[in-house]
């Protein structure tokens, strides 16, 4: 078992052999993985370190705040507002592989544009054990990426040997907050992958708004301790309804809210009946454009845990 503090130790002393007096910069989504490796080369080489929080206009309610809340104090972190340049490229897109597409192209685009600025010979990436034994089968370290402008940049990954549950023992041992430490995974693309169909900022909205109902409830029940993830889905089906005396014809949201280990197999556990009326109830009142609230009951296999 590892000895986080131990760990910490050598990570800091191998990062500081690596880097030297160079700059390295790193993308921090707030996710778990990005938080620990942003915290540990900072320990290493202090404000050498960029930590760059891109926000790509596809984020859920508050998280840039919050994110920027809790590290600009304790990192050398810029926050991006790119959210103008995605959603004009993402424009009309339909396809959800061709929206994952699009958010990569860009992200690494405004990524690259702030390594440049800052001088950066180094990236740091929060890559763990499971995001490379399957594809390498091999540790290969110590590698170069070359960005799509011609940037080439040394990768730094300091938490690549530890496990997701040792990624949050040693996030701890940091003093990251829990809300950090313990955070269901967010996809690198956003709400995109959870709007299905055409983007605008109207459909984003709306699921951003229904999803925050989903975590307030489902962190009341106590739930976010057991669940793998938790979220609102909005559909590109209008169905009818009724609000007040008048026939209404608005969106179908679906909660998901799946148990997983990996995030390879998910299963649907049972779930209070209350906790799930009261977000029903609650997203048909505070979301004016939604008029009816479906829960997913598939397992992965055979569907995925996201919708798009
Ligand atoms: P699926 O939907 O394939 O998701 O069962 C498995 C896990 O991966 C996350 N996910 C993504 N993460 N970029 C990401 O960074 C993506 O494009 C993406 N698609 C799915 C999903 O949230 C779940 O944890």
């Amino acid at each position: 078992m590892l000895d986080p503090s131990d760990f910490i130790k050598e990570s800091i002393e191998g990062i500081k052999k690596q880097i030297g007096d160079e700059k390295a910069i790193i993308a921090l989504s707030g996710g778990v993985d990005s938080s620990v490796a942003s915290v540990l080369v900072s320990e290493a080489i202090g404000d050498n370190l960029l930590a760059v929080f891109v926000d790509h206009g596809l984020l859920r309610e508050g998280e840039a705040e919050y994110v920027k809340e809790t590290f600009e104090p304790r990192l050398n972190f810029d926050c991006i507002d790119a959210s103008d340049e995605f959603l004009k490229e993402l424009e009309g897109v339909e396809d959800p592989e061709e929206k994952r597409k699009i958010i990569g192209e860009v992200f690494i685009k405004v990524f690259e544009r702030e390594a440049e600025k800052e001088g950066a010979k180094f990236l740091v990436q929060g890559t763990i054990a499971p995001d490379w034994i399957e594809s390498e089968g091999k540790i290969k370290s110590h590698h170069n990426v070359a960005l799509p402008h011609g940037l080439v940049l040394e990768l730094v990954e300091p938490i690549r040997e530890l496990y997701k549950d040792e990624v949050r023992v040693v996030g701890s041992e940091m003093g990251l907050p829990d809300e950090i430490v313990n955070r269901q995974p967010f996809p690198g693309p956003g709400l995109a992958v959870r709007v299905v169909g055409k983007l605008t900022p109207e459909k984003i909205e709306i699921c951003r708004k229904a999803n925050a109902i989903v975590e307030e409830e489902v962190k009341k029940e106590g739930l976010d301790e057991t669940l793998w993830q938790y979220f609102a889905v909005l559909t590109d089906t209008k169905v009818t309804g009724v609000k007040g005396d008048i026939r209404d014809f608005g969106y179908l949201v679906v909660l998901r809210m799946v148990e997983s280990w990996d995030a390879m197999t998910a299963n649907v556990p049972e779930l209070p009946w209350e906790m799930i009326r009261t977000i029903s109830a609650r997203i048909t009142a505070e979301v004016s454009e939604v008029t009816h609230v479906a829960l997913s009951v598939s397992d992965k296999p055979p569907s995925t845990i996201e919708f798009a």
